[in-house]
């Protein structure tokens, strides 16, 4: 009998892609501080660009196709929660393009899987933490499970939902607990994992462990664009736009947003 292990990953080298993104949000920090933050953490998953010429190296691939959404009218002065923020690079995207308040919150079970894909033990946050004190942010993090968001006791009239929905075993719960967070005509932005299955199947596809990335074992399912309208509605938002489906690094990625009444 033979057994199959899947090597671990290398982090990969930035490209041109990430830079373009990363500049979104340039920090403009002096060389040797630069420096120093890039290295004190040893897995990065954000490409930030700290200085000139001075990258992190994101595992993140080329998240281009995201910009489309995350235009400055989208966040001037409104209030903003950031679901599974990891290193935190929308939350303070949101925070310069002009959000009055950025909560971030994730609950941290990236380090499980980047031990088990990198082999690299992560200090949960270290990534976001290091930033917030390069820039003086004034984002706020909670430790803290995507499904607890309603003990925050807040409305939001943002909510990004970007590369999560796919990790959680019950996206119906989860996306209303987000959209019980919602302020009157508030939005989720969300973003995850498409699906290849035609764009009209009412479905949503139950992936297997490791099968999406080797060796992770919390990507879960695949959503077709019908799939993820019909989950809007189920939740009872009626109004979802889906923005983009595209490929990227081989993987179908889908962009929509999800609309409150007013
Ligand atoms: C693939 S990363 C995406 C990071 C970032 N949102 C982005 O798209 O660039 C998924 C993040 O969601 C977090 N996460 C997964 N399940 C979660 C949950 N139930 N509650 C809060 N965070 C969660 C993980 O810890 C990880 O930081």
């Amino acid at each position: 009998m033979s057994i199959t292990v899947a090597a671990l990953e290398l982090i990969p080298e930035t490209s041109a892609a990430e830079q373009l993104v990363a500049d979104a949000y340039a920090i403009d920090a002096s060389i040797e501080d630069a420096a120093r933050v890039r290295d004190c953490v040893p897995l990065w998953f954000h490409t930030f660009a700290l200085a000139p010429g001075v990258y992190t190296r994101g595992i993140a691939r080329d998240h281009g196709y995201r910009l489309a959404v995350l235009d400055p009218e989208r966040f001037a002065g409104r209030s903003v929660l950031d679901v599974g923020a990891f290193d935190g690079f929308y939350s303070f995207l949101a925070e310069r393009r002009g959000a009055s308040r950025v909560v971030a919150v994730d609950n941290e079970q990236y380090v499980d899987w980047v031990a088990a894909r990198f082999g690299v033990q992560l200090a949960p946050a270290a990534g976001f933490h290091a930033i917030a004190q390069l820039t003086g942010s004034q984002v706020e993090y909670r430790q803290m499970d995507g499904f607890a968001v309603r003990d925050l006791k807040e409305r939001f009239d943002v909510v990004l939902c970007f590369g999560i929905l796919h990790r959680v075993t019950d996206p119906i719960a989860f996306l209303q607990t987000l959209a019980d967070v919602l302020a009157p005509g508030g939005e989720i932005v969300l973003e995850t994992y498409g699906s290849k299955l035609d764009a009209d199947t009412p479905a949503i596809e139950l992936r297997e462990p490791g099968d999406v990335y080797a060796r992770d074992d919390f990507t879960y399912w695949g959503f077709p664009a019908e799939g993820l309208r019909r989950l809007g509605r189920t939740v009872g938002l009626h109004n979802v736009e889906v923005v983009d489906e595209v490929l990227i690094d081989g993987h179908p990625r889908i962009v929509a947003l999800m609309r409150a009444a007013t």
